[in-house]
């Protein structure tokens, strides 16, 4: 499948190329009209369009991350985006030209709005930067991807909470499917618009179900049908075990498409990448070391490490001995820790850095041990060697 066939005899750039396969793993590359991403792939985080911890796009390039997500309803609440489409997109506005995925605002609204109401129609919720009313449906959230203009857009759902009751979780899966129909009109429809800035935007649906496995697999096979450019499993790491969330992923992944992107959405921590990879995921997102890094919570093949602890003080060695980010090209942990216990923005930074380095490099090292044929051992080797310190 070369250009996926669209509504007007229009075709989208969407080629994935299995390179290497090792059990479930997969080593792949997706061609997009922004390029192409070596997966398996971690997505840095720029929800509000910036990688919080003051790095730029710039950085981005310079650490060797391959592609950028952020977040349809933060854009939509500020700057706007009409805002983001008068400025020639996502990828001009922030002068980033590699692929973006952006997530479609249902999970940020049920996280972060004051939510008001879950309909047929969609989500009428109260922002949480000026309070103003606004509803976001299926079509709404394809518009603002549409003004955005990202690479790939993602499909408006709801992610129930992972205790919901089953009732609750059928009917809410069931109107996620629903939605998915309405995401897919809406997006044929705007990407063959003249005005549309990217007319290949490419739109990924999102399976849910909660922790019921059956659930889970008859949706999957739902949307299996709607013939997608890539599939993501939502609604994990949301308060489950990461033993169940294992289990979800080796009942539903082999319901997906095997020759499509799988991107297992706000995952997770390097073990828990390490075991998705090993059930078929190749797509992975997550705010741990952007967040962490804020924190001086910084992670090394050995275990991680708090810089704010005091034994670094006199620490004259980098966060990670060999490390060829940045931050550890130059700079010692006690320089680090005496500018996070002085709360310069800089200290931040280099966390940050270092963290994002080390997520896109282990997921390099992932791609060559699965070409390789030695992920199972590079997997055994990484996750023991990490824990070291970790207890
Ligand atoms: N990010 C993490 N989990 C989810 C999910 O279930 N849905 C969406 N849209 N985004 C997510
Ligand atoms: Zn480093």
């Amino acid at each position: 499948h070369k250009r996926h066939k669209q509504g007007r005899g229009e075709g989208k750039l969407a080629v994935y190329k299995i390179i290497a396969e090792e059990g479930r793993a997969k080593r792949a590359d997706f061609e997009t009209v922004h390029g192409v991403v070596h997966t398996p792939v971690f997505m840095n985080v720029g929800t509000a369009a910036a990688i919080k911890g003051a790095v730029s796009t710039e950085d981005l390039e310079r650490i060797g991350t391959q592609i950028e997500l952020s977040n349809t309803y933060h854009l939509h609440v500020r700057p706007g985006d009409e805002v983001v489409k008068k400025m020639g997109g996502l990828h001009k506005f922030m002068s980033w030209n590699r692929p973006i995925l952006t997530d479609s605002g249902g999970f940020q609204v049920f996280s972060l709005a004051d939510l008001r109401k879950i309909r047929e129609e969609g989500v009428t919720f109260r922002s949480h930067i000026d309070g103003r009313k606004i509803f976001m449906g299926p079509e709404e959230s394809m518009q603002i991807q549409s003004n955005l203009a990202s690479t790939i857009a993602m499909a408006f759902d709801e992610c129930p909470s992972s205790v919901a009751e089953r009732s609750y979780v059928e009917q809410s899966v069931s109107r996620t499917a629903r939605w998915l129909e309405r995401c897919k009109r809406k997006m044929e429809e705007l990407n063959s618009r003249e005005d549309t800035i990217n007319k290949e935007q490419l739109l990924f649906g999102i399976n849910q179900g909660a922790i019921y496995p059956d659930i889970r697999i008859d949706h999957a096979k739902r949307i299996t049908e709607m013939e997608l450019d890539g599939y993501a499993v939502g609604g994990l790491a949301v308060g489950e075990t990461h033993e169940q969330m294992y289990d979800i992923l080796d009942q539903v992944v082999p319901y997906l498409p095997k020759d499509k992107p799988t991107y297992l959405m706000g995952v997770g921590t390097p073990a828990n990448i390490l075991e998705a990879v090993d059930r078929g995921v190749d797509f992975f997102d997550c705010v741990y070391p952007s967040r962490n890094g804020r924190h001086g919570h910084v992670y090394t093949r050995h275990g991680h490490l708090n810089l704010f602890n005091a034994q670094y003080e006199l620490d004259q060695r980098p966060i990670e001995e060999g490390c060829q980010c940045p931050t550890c090209r130059r700079y010692s942990r006690g320089y680090i820790r005496h500018l996070l216990k002085a709360k310069e923005m800089l200290g931040m930074r280099l966390c940050v850095q270092h963290n994002l380095y080390f997520y896109n490099h282990l997921m390099e090292d992932i791609r060559n041990a699965i070409e390789q044929g030695r992920y199972a051992e590079f997997k055994r080797q990484t996750l023991d060697s990490m824990a070291e310190n970790d207890g």
